[in-house]
């Protein structure tokens, strides 16, 4: 493997109960505090991306905004900030998803993107799905075609390469205290 990933993955922070108890939490802010794991992170996407015609980075709020941006400048895209509802004016587009306890939603402007154009969707943390599923869905609706989904935390499924709706996801590493996590 990767020898830039077991730096990456010692640099987040697992915090056990947080938010509540259970949960031990994957802290990214402390790899953003790590010059070196922050930069080996952005690298590693960015050695994976350019190169496949990628002409949009979506983000997802909040900590999709954290690892989003530099890649697309990097890679040449731009960047698209998939946000938390009644954030953006204009014209959005909305996608529900389902949570442990109700539902929460992202928005997508119209304007954003345009049919034809290739996508990667960015967040720190894949668990369920939900909230990835919903950026899908935002630009699949624009008419964009989602290349891929990228985290940096996340599990990977046993056999082969984890897939989401039919898109491949992309994970660097697994969540640290594996067996209290989930
Ligand atoms: C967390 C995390 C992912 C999502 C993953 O975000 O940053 O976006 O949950 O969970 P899922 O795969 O089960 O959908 P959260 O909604 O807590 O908000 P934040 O990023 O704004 O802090
Ligand atoms: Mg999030």
């Amino acid at each position: 493997g990767d020898p830039r990933l077991q730096g990456i993955s010692q640099a987040i922070r697992v915090v056990p109960h947080f938010p509540k108890p259970g949960i031990m939490f994957q802290d990214i802010t402390t790899l953003l505090l790590d010059h070196k794991a922050f930069k080996d992170t952005v690298d590693i996407f960015v050695d994976r991306y350019r190169g496949m015609n990628i002409s949009v980075v979506a983000g997802v709020e909040a900590r999709g905004f954290m690892f989003g941006p530099s890649i697309a400048l990097s890679i040449g895209a731009k960047f698209v900030p998939l946000r938390k509802p009644r954030k953006l004016p204009g014209e959005v587009i909305s996608e529900a998803y389902d949570l442990e306890y109700g539902t929460d939603c992202l928005e997508m402007q119209i304007d954003a993107v345009k049919t034809g154009e290739r996508a990667l969707v960015i967040d720190d943390l894949v668990a369920t799905g939900g909230t990835l599923s919903a950026a899908i869905g935002l630009l699949e609706r624009m008419g964009a075609e989602v290349v891929e989904c990228a985290c940096v935390v996340g599990l990977r499924e046993v056999k082969g390469q984890r897939r989401l709706d039919g898109k491949p996801l992309y994970i660097l590493v697994e969540p640290r205290q594996l067996d209290e996590c989930f």
